[in-house]
């Protein structure tokens, strides 16, 4: 079965108009490449799937053309679509082992601007397959390359394990962002993470920043929570000058207050923009997108992503 695109585009409908590059140009470092994103933790139920599937949505109310990739073999982001998981529909397992299907056969088209690729739980079994491959980390950039020119904005929804998914998204990525909550134990699974950030960022993708963390399900009355976040705060600011790939990362705001819409709106195949658009989750990813947008710069040395997804280790 063919995706939602190459069915559209095959038929008379406009979508492949859609498809075609007529982005935004504002913002954006190169022409030909969108902004990719990495929504990254090792650890789970932080807010990563919330946050990729409500900010694609408020990038996409802003006008820039989105696409929302879900790395997780849990599959929960295409619930914020409505989308069901069918047996026969191709996902984005399909761009690791299957040659044959292109990338464009896989997006689906979510909302006005917004589009993305579904996951599968067998996605979990591709993570031994890659290992065996001697490209592993840079199959995702290859498969992507054809479809990059279409889209303002990338988003990944990266699995909680710092696996080959989680470095085939870091090896396209521009940018980090870390969702995560303002407790103590959450800098150290942090420092980590950073560690992980600065070998791919060595070895395969000298473009790779951290832009910083995204306090998701934030509680700003807790004197725990306002500590931690102090913490967070000084803990960037020891990096600034620093050339490490986090030497401007901060700690993004606003934070996203918990909210319980933000839990509900799922489980009715929606994002928070069409189960309710005037409350605090909807407000905050809004401002949030916006803060992010605004802290885009031109990318240093960049390349088209033709042209990255054939660095080799070094
Ligand atoms: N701001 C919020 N307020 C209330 N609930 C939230 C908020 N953000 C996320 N949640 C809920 O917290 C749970 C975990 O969120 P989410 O699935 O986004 O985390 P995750 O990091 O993607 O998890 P995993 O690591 O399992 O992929 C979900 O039930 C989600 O609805
Ligand atoms: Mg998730």
């Amino acid at each position: 079965m063919k995706g939602a695109l190459t069915s559209k585009k095959s038929g008379d409908s406009s979508a492949s108009k859609e498809l075609e590059p007529e982005r935004s140009t504002e913002a954006l470092a190169d022409e030909n490449s969108p902004r990719v994103i990495a929504l990254l933790n090792q650890k789970g139920g932080v807010g990563k799937t919330t946050s990729t599937a409500n900010l694609g949505a408020a990038f996409a109310l802003a006008g820039l053309r989105t696409l929302v990739v879900d790395l997780d073999p849990q599959s929960n982001l295409s619930l914020h679509f409505g989308h069901e998981p069918a047996p026969d529909q191709p996902t984005v397992r399909d761009l690791f082992m299957n040659p044959d299907i292109a990338a464009s056969e896989l997006i689906r088209e979510a909302r006005s601007n917004l589009w993305f690729i579904p996951s599968d739980t067998e996605l979990a079994l591709v993570e031994g397959e890659l290992a065996l491959q001697p490209n592993m980390q840079h199959i995702l950039a290859e498969r992507l390359a054809p479809v990059m020119p279409s889209f303002d904005v990338v988003l990944l929804d990266c699995p909680p394990s710092l696996g080959v998914l989680t470095v085939n998204a870091l090896t396209i990525a521009d940018e980090v962002v870390v969702p995560t909550q303002a407790q103590y134990l959450a800098l150290r699974g942090l420092e980590k993470l950073l560690e992980t950030v600065l070998l791919v960022q060595r070895a395969l993708n000298s473009r790779l920043k951290v832009a910083g963390v995204l306090l998701c399900m934030h509680e700003s009355q807790s004197s725990h929570g306002k500590a931690v976040v102090e913490e967070m705060d000084s803990y960037f600011a020891k990096f600034r000058g620093s050339g490490l790939p986090w030497q401007d990362a901060v700690v993004l705001r606003p934070a996203v207050r918990r909210n319980i819409k933000l839990a509900e709106a799922p489980s009715f195949g929606q994002t928070i923009f069409d189960y309710a658009p005037t409350c605090a989750g909807a407000a905050d990813y809004r401002a949030l997108a916006e803060a992010i947008r605004q802290r885009w710069k031109p990318v240093e040395s960049r390349v088209a992503l033709s042209a990255s997804a054939g660095i080799s280790a070094s």
